[in-house]
């Protein structure tokens, strides 16, 4: 996309999600460069615990992740970002023959892709650059194997439930009636757990909340106050879900291209969902594509790592 193409359906997003009875921004926006950079101190933070929780499962069961995948497979990461845990498998497994990152920020995949290469020379690695929730374009030219579609840490959670479907009828489209889908979904547990996890202690998820509104500022020259919000982390019980939301600290107004938004005190710029799943939850809503046919979890079950193949017939 071209930069003015960019900022248009941003300017776009923002003002929708600005003008509507409960104000919303798309939590896509929290990632420019220093938002990614929030995130991976996120990841390191004793109370964030799926990333570590993941990377264990996919350590601890590597041997079994091997079998399932069968001889040799082509492992296909939508939105790979730093392929970080890609790399257990990358070194764990016997049995890739291609390895096809995928995202949306070109520089940083194709640096990526190439460090890799060096590391892995006996792996094909094709980098794609693409919006992967729309459809996905393979490269015509790939490896023989078997298409396995891997995507970590619970980013499915993030997604809204029209956004889930399309996402999972594009995965089935691309692995095919062969392939498989190798998953990490975040599961129910103690609030007080999950509140933590998005409420930590040293405030860097508030700085990562905050953030959305530095990075708009940036890309579409408006004026938001980040001081004038606060970060809050809720439960809701009804939709299963972690909610981040940006609470105005007094009443004010922001221009945003000509658009005078106002805000009241206490009012919420809604930013984030992260649903948390049970296990039968999950396995109903990826049923009408995929079939569960192997869950990996810790020893507290705080995390999924599932692996499901395309519903046959
Ligand atoms: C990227 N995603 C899975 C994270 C999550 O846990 O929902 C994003 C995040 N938001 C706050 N902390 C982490």
């Amino acid at each position: 996309m071209t930069k003015v193409k960019e900022r248009t359906s941003m300017l776009d997003e923002v003002l929708h999600g600005l003008t509507g009875p409960q104000k919303s921004l798309p939590s896509k926006y929290f990632y420019d460069e220093r938002g990614s950079r929030l995130f991976d101190e996120i990841t390191e933070l004793e109370e964030y615990y799926p990333t570590r929780t993941e990377r264990n499962i996919l350590e601890q069961n590597i041997e079994e992740i091997e079998c399932h995948l069968g001889e040799e497979a082509i492992l296909i990461e939508p939105g790979s970002g730093s392929s970080d845990k890609t790399r257990i498998l990358l070194k764990g497994l016997n049995n890739i023959a291609g390895y096809i990152p995928i995202d949306i920020s070109g520089d940083y995949l194709f640096s990526v892709a190439s460090e890799l290469q060096k590391a892995f020379p006996e792996i094909t690695i094709q980098a794609l650059q693409a919006d992967y929730t729309h459809s996905i374009d393979l490269p015509d030219a790939l490896p023989e194997g078997r298409k396995v579609v891997f995507f970590p840490g619970s980013t499915i959670g993030n997604f809204k439930r029209d956004t889930v479907d399309r996402f999972l009828n594009v995965v089935a489209d691309i692995v095919g009636s062969n392939g498989a889908f190798l998953i990490g979904a975040d599961l129910k547990k103690d609030i007080d757990v999950l509140l933590a996890a998005y409420n930590d202690s040293k405030g860097i998820t508030a700085e990562f909340n905050k953030n959305i509104l530095r990075h708009i500022n940036r890309e579409l020259g408006t004026d938001f106050n980040p001081d004038l919000f606060d970060h809050k982390a809720i439960w809701n019980e009804e939709e299963s879900r972690i909610e981040m939301h940006l609470i105005c600290r007094e009443a004010h107004e922001v221009e945003v291209a000509g658009t005078t938004v106002s805000f009241r005190k206490g009012e919420s710029i809604h930013t984030e969902n992260s649903h948390k799943y049970t296990l039968a939850e999950f396995s109903e809503i990826v049923s009408p594509w995929f079939d569960v046919k192997k869950v990996w979890t810790d020893e507290k079950d705080w995390f999924s790592l599932q692996y499901l193949e395309p519903k046959q017939g």
